[in-house]
């Protein structure tokens, strides 16, 4: 398979290395010229992988092409490309709807929507895929856990979820920042608080039946100390407040 890209950034390498991990590494990789640095440095690493001169000659070599570009330049770069009837286009835009796409890539037809994430550089995390798709679901099945839906309302909530990372971390740094005012160094307050919550992430991998609140219920103790911060942050509100930054994300991505 020959794979292009049309916008070579953090999400097409973080594909492209995880591509390159995985045993059966077959797949041949064409890159648009720009980054110029980040493709050149692709095209050193790995073989198989190619800079193309120009953005036309990565649809005229490839039959399956990504559109890694940011959405606000998206339609001036698309409107300049010729696609031909036998494209399979994937999306990476998360913002451009899958009809938006489409409308761009004319005479091509079979346009995928995908949301993966950098971390599938190192094989892990969630890829969301709309419409269902062999093709799409085989190339991202090797990158981690594959999400197929089958309607855009679905994709979107799904990829409001992937706005709450920057505060996850603030959650952590929180922890982190009370443990240092309270005489822990630095790197062992780090260690410690990575160390608990990677174990905590496999909670729900190892027990698939149970819900969030089943899991949270398992260590809120009556009277302990797990049910006084769950209680205490709940009765300000912090979790309904949580929502609503959800709900406005929400309204950003689905236009409503
Ligand atoms: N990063 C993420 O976590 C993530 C997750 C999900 C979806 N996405 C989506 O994936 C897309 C790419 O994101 P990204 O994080 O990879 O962005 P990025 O790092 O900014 O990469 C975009 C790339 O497009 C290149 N570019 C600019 N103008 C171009 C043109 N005319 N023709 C071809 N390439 C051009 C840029 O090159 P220059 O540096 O030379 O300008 C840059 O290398 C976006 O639509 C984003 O919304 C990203």
């Amino acid at each position: 398979m020959k794979l292009g890209f049309i916008g070579t950034g953090a999400l097409t390498s973080a594909i492209v290395a995880g591509l390159k991990s995985v045993a059966d590494n077959s797949v041949t990789i064409l890159l648009s010229p720009r980054n110029e640095e980040i493709a050149a440095g692709l095209a050193s690493r790995y073989p198989d992988v190619r800079v193309a001169t120009d953005n036309q000659a990565v649809l005229d070599d490839c039959d399956t092409v990504m559109l890694a570009v940011r959405p606000q330049i998206a339609h001036a770069v698309l409107r300049e490309l010729r696609f031909r009837r036998g494209h399979h286009v994937v999306s990476l835009i998360a913002t451009l709807s899958r009809e938006d796409v489409a409308a761009l890539i004319a005479p091509a037809e079979h346009v995928t929507k995908a949301l993966p994430m950098p971390m599938v550089a190192h094989r892990q995390g969630p890829t969301i895929v709309f419409p269902p798709d062999p093709a799409a679901a085989k190339l991202f099945g090797r990158l981690g856990k594959l999400i197929e839906v089958e309607d855009a309302g679905e994709f979107d909530a799904l990829a409001v979820a992937t706005a709450t990372f920057a505060s996850y971390f603030k959650f952590l740094d929180t922890i982190h920042g009370w443990l240092e005012g309270h005489g822990v160094a630095d790197s062992k307050a780090r260690d410690y608080v990575a160390s608990l919550f990677k174990a905590l992430a496999h909670a729900p991998e190892t027990t698939p039946h149970a819900g969030f609140m089943d899991l949270a219920g398992e260590y809120a103790t009556r009277g302990g100390i797990n049910e006084q911060v769950l209680r205490e942050l709940t009765a300000r509100n912090l979790f309904d407040a949580f929502a609503e930054s959800l709900d406005g994300v929400h309204r950003r991505i689905s236009g409503c």
